[in-house]
């Protein structure tokens, strides 16, 4: 698609991955509108962007439904969303609380289908296509110790990928899967945990730029599942 018809919802944009993603597709032309739960923080990132900002929690079935119903306000129609709202919880198994792990899933997996529905539905009205760009995870590709509720959520994530593009092609709807490995953002002090920063780890950058690739590609094909990997990282 050329990125200057491209009509943005980027869930999750106010940090990390969705903020320099919405960066990157802005730079090339496209309209862009963000979301997250903090509205102080959505609405200084959407001013610093040049986004529309939608507080929106989409844990939230009305929230979800209003952040689309908002975009197709703001930019007339909406053709491609970005799936990239999500949390982190580790624990052993041994340790982990029901509760916790229901709030994982409230975001990676309920929250995703509740937006990739709503969109889904708006792109099938238009009859013109769209992109859906699921951002999972290499956790969504093997487990690790202490990662149950995580890669739970991105296994079920990339599960629905799979779901979403056998009903969707037929529709011109590209459903695309990006798995990022570590990357430097916030998502670690979220968590309490500090993360060991330095000039081998992947940044959000390398993110987009390979979300920007996705999208640009011509419609008739799209690239169904990317894995981004730092190349040595120390
Ligand atoms: N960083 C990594 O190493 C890494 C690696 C692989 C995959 N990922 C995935 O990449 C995505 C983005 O992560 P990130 O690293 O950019 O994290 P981040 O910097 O913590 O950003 C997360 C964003 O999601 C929003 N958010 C969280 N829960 C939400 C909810 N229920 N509804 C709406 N917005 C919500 C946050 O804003 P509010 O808190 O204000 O809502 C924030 O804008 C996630 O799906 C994550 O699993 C990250």
């Amino acid at each position: 698609m050329n990125l200057r018809d491209a009509k943005i919802l980027i869930t999750g944009g106010s940090s990390g991955i969705g903020f320099e993603t919405a960066r990157t597709l802005i730079e090339a032309g496209a309209q862009v509108a963000i979301t997250g739960r903090d509205e102080a923080k959505l609405q200084a990132a959407a001013e610093k962007l040049k986004a529309h900002g939608i507080r929106a929690d989409v844990s939230d079935a009305a929230d979800v439904q209003r952040m689309v119903d908002e975009t197709v306000r703001v930019f007339g129609s909406m053709n491609v969303l970005i799936n990239n709202a999500g949390i982190g919880s580790f624990a052993p198994l041994v340790a982990l609380d029901l509760a916790e792990f229901r709030r994982v899933m409230d975001t990676n997996v309920f929250g995703a289908m509740l937006a990739g529905q709503a969109a889904a539905r708006q792109f099938i009205a238009q009859g013109k296509g769209g992109s859906l760009i699921n951002i999972a995870s290499t956790a969504a590709q093997r487990g690790f110790a202490n990662g149950t509720a995580y890669t739970a959520s991105k296994f079920a994530l990339a599960a629905m990928t799979e779901c979403w593009r056998a009903e969707l092609r037929t529709h011109g709807i590209r459903v695309m899967q990006l798995n990022p490995s570590e990357v430097v953002t916030e998502f670690q002090a979220r968590m309490g945990h500090q993360q060991v920063v330095n000039e081998t780890k992947l940044r959000a950058r390398e993110i987009a730029h390979a979300i920007k690739a996705m999208l640009e590609m011509d419609d008739r094909g799209f690239v169904t599942e990317l894995t981004v990997w730092a190349t040595n990282p120390k």
